[in-house]
């Protein structure tokens, strides 16, 4: 290869990248309207995430909600989408804490998880939302 096409690659790489991963990039709209609520909503037979999450000091922490609010704040909404951000991998739902630690084992989920098994397989309704996102849902 000559060192000219070389150097070409090399910059049409280095221009390539950005795009790739502005394609796969987190958004805070999609977060705030449709990931928040789940972590709000009460499914049969569990806690809801927000109950243990807001309250233990795990990677997971979520911000407290006002005295009767029953959503975050604008400035809170920020937090939490920085907090829940360390805990996937865009693009990548199977590397991702945030969908494999409440799914089910034998979907493919973490073996263990105090607050057990919130999502039975990977077709639940709200595991999709939130595998959604990862993948840069917008
Ligand atoms: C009954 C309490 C409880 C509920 C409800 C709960 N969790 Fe957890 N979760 C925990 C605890 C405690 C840990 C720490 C590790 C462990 O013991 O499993 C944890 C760990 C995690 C982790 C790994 C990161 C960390 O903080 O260690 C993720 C991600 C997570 N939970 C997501 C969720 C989601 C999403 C929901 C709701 C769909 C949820 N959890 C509901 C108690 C809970």
């Amino acid at each position: 290869m000559s060192h000219r096409l070389g150097m070409a690659m090399a910059a049409a790489t280095l221009l390539a990248a950005p795009v790739h991963a502005a394609d796969k990039a987190l958004d805070y709209e999609f977060f705030k309207t449709r990931v928040e609520p789940v972590f709000l909503k009460k499914r049969p037979d569990h806690v809801r995430c927000y109950v243990c999450h807001s309250d233990s000091n795990s990677a997971f922490k979520l911000e407290k909600l006002a005295p009767g609010s029953t959503f975050w704040t604008e400035e809170q909404s920020r937090k939490n989408f920085q907090v829940v951000s360390h805990l996937v991998v865009p693009g990548n739902t199977d590397a991702s804490l945030l969908l494999t630690r409440p799914l089910a084992p034998q979907a493919g989920g973490h073996a263990y998880h105090s607050g057990g098994r919130q999502f039975p397989s990977r077709d639940d309704p709200e595991w999709k939302i939130l595998a959604q996102w990862v993948n840069g849902g917008r």
